[in-house]
């Protein structure tokens, strides 16, 4: 079985970050998102990657490289604009061949791994199915793809984005495949948002009597592609992880809890409340950082108080200050001047401020 990872698209709904990184790219717990995808997809055997890379592609390039460090093999299908998930399906016929392969979305994440999800595949012998797609049970299914499942148990009826949803089974980003779709995906037409949509091509396979079957997960799952899930992801990704101080603390510091503290990273007169990562070369003093603080590599904050943040490298933020809730990109800066009440700002566009 082969991997399909998409890491095309805009990013529009992570700007002004996005600007300037791959939406994919943006870190969880200090590793980008799209690396859990890889993860996922090696630990379920699969050692041939095709990733669809638009206008950030030498960024994704860069940081994913030939495979290597995770022992598979990785080619790129670059996309020319971002026309639609069934339109990467069309641009990586030459990639995938006739083998059966999972589609992941790489701005998803999911807390149960590929292995299970995958299995089995096309080894029913009662009806082969010529898809497998997840869902998840939402509260608001109005903006995923929505799934009707039959009296049988197969999927009956898939709808985009429906502003009256068929049911609360939202589509989560991973779909496995037989070559059957390279058929519907040729044979669909772009949806009203002049994109080629994966849904109507499953559509065109369950219209043309093909079996579609469904796994409902029983992990979370998050769209990253919004500041608050992205938050939400970054504080269930932080419960889960181990303790490791390779950093220095000094003797007026304390760490509560499970702290990951990079080589190179320094904590002066500071507490640091697990879980949170601090990245390498990071520099904490006189502030108090966690819980679900995920700190990038060279940050620098002094006497900072911050907890429920994600902040991307070389971050420099000086107080006093109270930080929650916030996702702070490259190379920004946050200074308390303390001379008067006014704040002056240079801020990217479509940033966001909420100011206490
Ligand atoms: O997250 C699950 C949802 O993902 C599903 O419920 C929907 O049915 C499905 O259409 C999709 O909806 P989104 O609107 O969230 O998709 P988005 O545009 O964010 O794209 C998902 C990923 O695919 C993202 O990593 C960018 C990449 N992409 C997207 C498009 C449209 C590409 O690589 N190329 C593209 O042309």
């Amino acid at each position: 079985m082969k991997g399909l990872i998409l890491a095309g698209g805009s990013g529009t709904r992570l700007r002004p970050l996005t600007y300037s990184c791959a939406k994919q790219l943006v870190p969880i717990a200090n590793k980008p998102i799209l690396f859990y995808g890889i993860d996922s997809m090696t630990t379920a055997g699969i050692r041939d990657i095709g990733i669809i890379v638009g206008e950030t592609g030498e960024e994704i390039r860069n940081a994913v490289g030939d495979g290597s460090r995770w022992g598979v093999s990785i080619t790129y299908v670059p996309q020319h604009a971002p026309l639609g998930l069934a339109h990467c399906v069309l641009i990586a016929r030459d990639f995938l061949g006739d083998d059966p392969f999972v589609m992941y979305l790489g701005d998803n994440m999911l807390e149960e791994d590929l292995c299970g999800l995958v299995a089995g595949f096309g080894q029913d012998p009662g009806r082969d199915a010529d898809a497998r797609i997840l869902l998840a049970k939402v509260d608001d299914p109005s903006s995923f793809g929505v799934a009707a499942i039959g009296p049988d148990g197969w999927v009956e009826r898939l709808v985009e984005k429906p502003a009256e949803p068929p049911s609360n089974l939202a589509l989560v980003g991973v779909y496995v495949f037989t070559s059957t779709i390279h058929e519907a995906v040729r044979a669909i037409e772009p949806s009203t948002r002049g994109e080629l949509e994966i849904t109507d091509a499953i559509q065109w396979l369950i219209d043309h009597g093909n079996a579609v079957e469904h796994r409902i997960i029983d992990g979370w799952w998050i769209d990253t592609g919004k500041k608050d899930p992205l938050l939400e992801c970054n504080r269930l990704v932080l419960d889960t992880i181990t303790p490791d101080l390779v950093g220095e603390v000094d003797d007026l510091s304390t760490i509560e809890g499970s702290v990951q503290l990079s080589g190179g990273a320094t904590v002066t007169r500071s507490t640091i409340i697990g879980p949170a990562v601090i990245g390498a070369d990071a520099v904490i003093e006189d502030s108090v950082v966690g819980p679900y603080a995920s700190i990038g590599d060279r940050c620098r904050l002094e006497g900072v108080r911050i907890d429920h943040s994600v902040l991307l490298p070389d971050v420099a933020v000086s107080g006093p200050l109270s930080i929650t809730d916030s996702l702070i990109g490259r190379h920004a800066e946050i200074v308390h001047r303390g001379d008067d009440d006014r704040h002056r700002l240079m801020v990217g566009d479509h940033s966001t401020i909420e100011i206490g």
